[in-house]
């Protein structure tokens, strides 16, 4: 028996809606094949297949991170503008593919608006200077009269794109980075890239780079040197982390599933970074965590061995059940951090570690780590609160002790409504007793979960629906905010109430 407590005045911190970011690289068939294919069946007139936008609506992203990722430290953006038939092939040392420029910055713009998602613009800091970068800004963000702008009118789009949301490179930690460099350097490039682009448009949002997991050799240094750099000119550091299983061996499920608990500290290791950056400049502002790479990876993810191609098959992981129970705490630990994050970014979208994935043939499927986000992009509203949850623990060999039963609590202000996430890592089914304290009269007002016959169960276009999202038992009512539920073993499930709209004519004679 597990007893959840959440209290309506225990709040962490606001939900920004672009934590339900996700990520398009030019990286395998993310792209090309992926949400660009015009010898689809489902293509639009632009090329774009409109299943795969379809389906990137209803999974309600709100941002996409663009264009890498490791492409962007050798990308040059003025390849992928005008005409098309003109534009030059490169070589793509980051993923060993052929980029043929065919889609640049506004086709994608054009992709990203019918996918009612903002950008999230990367510039590159590897082989890029900031003078690159200021000449992307400029091309995208002001309205005319220059040099960039006129061009940008010329191609078609006269009106600017309004791109909020930029990052200052990608993984310049990374000794697979192209062009990586110390934190020293990479800091003062990045401060002054930004502070080109701030002047540019004060309006903006930047993302310097952080460390690219915790098992980088300069974590967490990197982000203390680099934050020392850039603290007043940057709004966000930016983190990576993706999961498989310890030592790649699949029998160790419950290892796997604690591994939210080291997503956690290293959250929460960013976060103490930054505040003691804040104190040590004695600054007033706040920089946040944009945490713009996260997902399940395993090594087995498919790789062609093709190179300079374009499209070749990279990254494209299939996922099963047991990964999506692990995804929903990932996010939740997202949510669980709403004070310090307010970024975050699924990687990848389309067939690249992705929740949506085409093969040529059909429709475009939906993986299992789509049903989790799917639940927490519709639900995770308003206010994220403290969940108390006294529960059974374990111990995982890698990460220590974890909880078997993980909560996460959105409270939406606005409509009343309280959605409840939780993740049942353990092996056996559990009882929990859930009490909403100070809420006043509460209903019930759906139980869903996420639905597999076996723990390695994915979908395919033969089997799109193996893993699934539906509707499951109501929880009991024991009146005065107290709820009862019962979770599968390896399970994740959304339970969702509503305040009762207090009577009007309260009050009145
Ligand atoms: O998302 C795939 C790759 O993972 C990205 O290109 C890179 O930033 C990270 O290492």
């Amino acid at each position: 028996m597990s007893e959840i407590k959440i209290v309506k005045s225990c709040a962490i911190g606001k939900i920004e809606r672009t934590v339900f970011g996700s990520f398009i690289e030019h990286m395998g068939r993310a792209v090309y094949g992926g949400i660009y294919d015009p010898s689809s069946e489902y293509a639009d007139g632009n090329g774009f297949r409109k299943d795969v936008i379809d389906l990137v609506k209803d999974l309600n992203v709100s941002l996409v991170r663009y264009p890498g990722g490791n492409f962007l430290s050798g990308y040059d953006w003025k390849d992928g503008i005008g005409d098309i038939k003109t534009r030059p092939a490169r070589l793509d040392l980051a993923w060993g593919q052929l980029e043929p420029n065919t889609v640049g910055v506004l086709e994608f713009d054009k992709w990203a608006k019918a996918a009612g998602a903002e950008i999230m613009m990367g510039v590159n800091m590897g082989t890029g200077t900031p003078k690159d970068a200021f000449e992307l800004a400029e091309y995208c963000n002001y309205p005319s009269g220059t040099y960039w702008s006129d061009r940008r009118r010329e191609h078609g789009t006269p009106d600017p794109l309004g791109i909020r949301y930029w990052c200052i490179g990608n993984e310049m930690d990374g000794c697979w980075q192209i062009c990586s460099m110390p934190a020293l350097e990479y800091g003062r490039k990045a401060n002054e890239t930004a502070k080109m682009l701030h002047w540019l448009d004060p309006n903006i949002k930047l993302t310097v780079v952080g460390s690219s997991g915790s098992g980088m050799p300069t974590y967490p240094e990197w982000d203390r040197v680099v934050l020392e750099q850039t603290y007043d000119n940057v709004e966000y550091l930016s983190l990576h982390k993706y999961y498989g299983y310890p030592d790649d061996d699949e029998s160790r499920i419950s290892d796997f599933l604690g591994s939210f608990t080291d997503f956690d500290a290293f959250i929460k290791t960013a976060r103490a970074t930054v505040e003691y950056v804040k104190t040590l400049k004695r600054s007033k502002k706040q920089v946040y965590l944009s945490v713009d790479e996260w997902n399940v990876w395993h090594t087995g993810a498919c790789d062609d061995p093709s190179r300079w191609t374009v499209g070749p098959k990279r990254g494209e992981n299939i996922y099963t059940a047991v990964d999506a129970v692990l995804f929903a705490s990932l996010m939740m630990t997202l949510i669980n951090n709403a004070d310090s994050v307010k970024i975050a970014c699924l990687a990848q979208l389309v067939n690249v570690l992705a929740p949506i994935m085409t093969d040529g043939n059909g429709k475009a499927v939906r993986q299992s780590i789509y049903f989790p986000f799917w639940a927490g992009s519709h639900y995770a509203n308003g206010t994220a609160l403290q969940t108390f949850c006294d529960c059974e623990h374990y111990v995982s060999d890698p990460f220590g002790d974890v909880p078997c039963v993980y909560v996460a609590t959105a409270y939406d202000e606005q409509s009343g409504e309280i959605s409840v996430f939780i993740v049942n890592n353990g092996d056996k089914e559990e009882s929990c007793n859930i009490d909403l304290i100070d809420f006043g009269k509460l209903s019930a007002v759906s139980s869903e979960r996420l639905i597999y016959e076996n723990l390695f169960d994915s979908n395919t276009s033969q089997h799109p629906e193996l893993v699934r999202w539906g509707k499951v038992d109501m929880p009991v009512s024991h009146g005065n905010g107290k709820f009862s539920v019962v979770v599968p073993p390896i399970s994740f499930s959304v339970v969702r109430f509503k305040e009762k709209a207090e009577n009007p004519r309260k009050g009145k004679n």
